[in-house]
């Protein structure tokens, strides 16, 4: 029955346990390392990062959308956006030290103001990891095509080990809330610029797992969102 919420609610009990479900010796372990990086510091400016909707406006707007303009976008701006938006997440939550802080990438398929290609951003730095041509095709890395023809996706990444042996399933738990604060935080203001886009699930772990080093415990995907100009434009 659909209004049956035994199981569900079994679920949502099972994520109050604090006890790691793992050894609990994520400090050990560290997710892989990107050796070849390049430091970028992006700074777009101001007018480039000057909203064009105010908060009412971003809101009144504010639609998912598969539908995007062929067009690129200024991957600085994104860039810097999401550097902003993971150090709000550190200062927030204050639990980088304990619960492992998040990472984004940035996979700019269309760009400008910078080189298209992967970026790895976290509040600390962010850096160039790859071009286009390391990349692929940009439709086999998830299941919806229609997320492919972005400009570009971001995705955020969490340490579920880490998150484990802070606290367990809750840790998880909290992962996931704060990947989705920060997604949301990136996907609104974007919408704020006059962007356009989409929060989905993210790519398919396999066909990126190349790229970003994602095991799946020190480095996981949670939540990722398209980025555009609209389609009108
Ligand atoms: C966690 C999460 C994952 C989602 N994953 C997908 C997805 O994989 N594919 C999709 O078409 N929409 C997905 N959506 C739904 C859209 O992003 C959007 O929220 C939904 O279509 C509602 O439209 P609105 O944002 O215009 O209100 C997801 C939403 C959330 C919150």
């Amino acid at each position: 029955m659909r209004n049956d919420v035994t199981s569900m609610t079994a679920v949502l009990e099972g994520f109050t346990s604090r006890t790691p479900t793992s050894d609990g010796l994520a400090a050990e372990r560290r997710p892989v390392p990107f050796a070849d990086s390049v430091p970028v510091e992006p700074q777009p400016s101001a007018e480039d990062l000057r909203p064009v909707h105010d908060l009412r406006g971003t809101l009144e707007r504010r639609r998912s959308s598969l539908h995007y303009a062929p067009l690129p976008v200024r991957t600085d701006v994104i860039l810097s956006l999401l550097r902003d938006v993971l150090r709000r997440d550190r200062d927030d939550w204050g639990l980088d030290a304990s619960a492992g802080a998040l990472e984004g990438f940035v996979f700019a398929f269309r760009s400008e103001g910078a080189e298209p290609g992967l970026y790895r951003v976290t509040a600390e730095e962010t850096c160039y990891l790859a071009g286009l041509d390391e990349i692929g095709p940009a439709e086999n890395l998830g299941v919806q095509r229609e997320f492919s023809t972005g400009a570009g996706i971001v995705a955020l990444y969490a340490s579920l080990d880490r998150a484990d042996t802070w606290a367990g399933s809750h840790g998880y738990r909290i992962s996931a809330l704060r990947a989705s604060m920060a997604t949301y935080d990136l996907n609104l203001r974007c919408q704020a610029l006059g962007l356009v886009g989409t929060l989905f699930g993210g790519f398919v772990p396999s066909s990126v797992h190349h790229l970003v080093h994602s095991d799946g415990a020190t480095r996981h995907s949670l939540l990722a969102t398209t980025y555009a100009r609209p389609p009108e434009s």
